[in-house]
């Protein structure tokens, strides 16, 4: 059975029990806000994770009602928890401090040490999370190879130990990315997911979904959250990429997974007290950015065409979501190309031997746009 996707629905913005908005700390914050978008005076198209909270946001967090969380007693924490679970149709939800976080703790609720997660390549968990599933799981990783970031049904089961055969390490999780970062913001295909899906079900394999970018793949595929949820078992959302909050992210699954899960937490030394005040910048992102994600795809395609033009590049990667990646002509002309870019006050990263990435978000202006669509015209 396919999962059909229904069209995304705009999200009404809920304000936290209790929270009025302070206009002398409003005005406060905006001056601030714009004094600091003064200092900097740059574009940054390096990451998403760059965005400044907005003065709504600031004054949000500022009123949020807070308790200790480790007694479970922060009830801005609690409400963000029971929000993202029902977002995506799980019986729970907990807040943590990062991505990586999030990742590493599903990672060691689902594996046994000796036990082995099978990823893409490329993907973040494998990555860029400092060998923590060796280092905090004692689990081994099988890697696999995909199109931007992605692997298959097929793939996958091509690659699960035989569990009679002593030799083996068990596999114990499949591990996905949606949109993959690596794979310049490429979305998995919903008939896929379903394979994907189906298989580990069939050999009882738990699924884990990386989604620091999860609702820039919704925007694109157009499938309810509560029902993409069906797919995974757990899932990592991250509140600090293109929703644009300052902190943390959410790992959502069973009511006895998340149990497990907060145990892990604190092991980690991710038990957080009075933390409401910054989970309130992630309720507030969930209730009110997800929707204009869809400006963030419209400016990277703007971007793409940009640099399609460009005499100097090879090939633009197409653009799916928020992510632009340009393979440059000249391999060795990458950094160059980069200070060029900085001297015109638009900030990009290296991606790789002679590629660059340009990721769109929050404070990126449509101004901003056609600005740095003319700078790379004219170079
Ligand atoms: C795909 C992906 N997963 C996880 C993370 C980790 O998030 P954090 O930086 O909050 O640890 C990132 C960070 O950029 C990411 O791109």
């Amino acid at each position: 059975m396919v999962l059909r996707p229904n069209p995304v629905k705009k999200v009404a913005k809920a304000p936290i029990k209790g929270t009025k908005m302070n206009t002398t700390i409003e005005s406060k914050t905006s001056m601030r806000n714009c004094i600091f978008a003064k200092s900097t005076n740059m574009i940054d198209l390096r990451s998403d994770t760059v965005t400044q909270p907005t003065s709504e946001m600031r004054a949000f967090m500022l009123a949020a009602p807070v308790g200790d969380d480790v007694f479970m007693e922060d009830p801005t924490i609690l409400e963000l928890e029971a929000y993202a679970a029902q977002l995506f149709g799980k019986e729970a939800a907990l807040f943590c401090s990062s991505g990586t976080q999030t990742n590493q703790i599903a990672i060691n609720v689902h594996v046994q040490p000796g036990g082995e997660v099978i990823c893409h390549e490329e993907s973040h968990i494998y990555k860029y999370e400092g060998g923590g599933i060796a280092k905090n799981s004692g689990a081994s990783v099988r890697l696999l190879s995909g199109d931007r970031g992605r692997i298959t049904a097929a793939s996958i089961e091509k690659w699960i130990n035989p569990a009679h055969d002593v030799h083996f390490p068990l596999t114990q999780l499949v591990s996905l990315e949606d949109t993959a970062n690596r794979g310049g913001g490429a979305i998995y295909d919903l008939d896929e997911l379903q394979n994907i899906r189906e298989l580990c079900t069939k050999l009882g394999l738990p699924l884990h979904l990386d989604g620091a970018r999860v609702f820039n793949a919704l925007i694109e595929n157009g499938m309810e959250a509560a029902q993409y949820g069906q797919f995974f078992d757990s899932i990592s959302v991250c509140l600090s990429k293109g929703l644009g909050a300052p902190v943390g992210s959410v790992l959502l699954g069973t009511k006895s997974f998340i149990e497990r899960a907060r145990r892990v937490r604190k092991v980690m030394g991710g038990g957080m007290r009075q933390a409401g005040i910054i989970a309130a910048g992630g309720l507030y992102a969930l209730q009110n950015n997800r929707n204009r994600l869809a400006d963030d795809h419209r400016h990277a395609k703007a971007l793409e065409l940009a640099l399609q033009k460009c005499s100097y590049i090879a090939e633009v990667v197409p653009v799916q979501t928020n992510i632009v990646v340009a393979i440059l002509k000249d391999e060795s002309a990458r950094d160059h190309l980069l200070a060029q870019l900085a001297e015109n006050k638009i900030r990009c990263m290296a991606f790789g031997p002679g590629m660059i990435r340009m990721v769109t978000h929050l404070n990126v202006s449509e101004q901003d746009i056609a600005y740095c669509v003319n700078i790379l015209e004219k170079m």
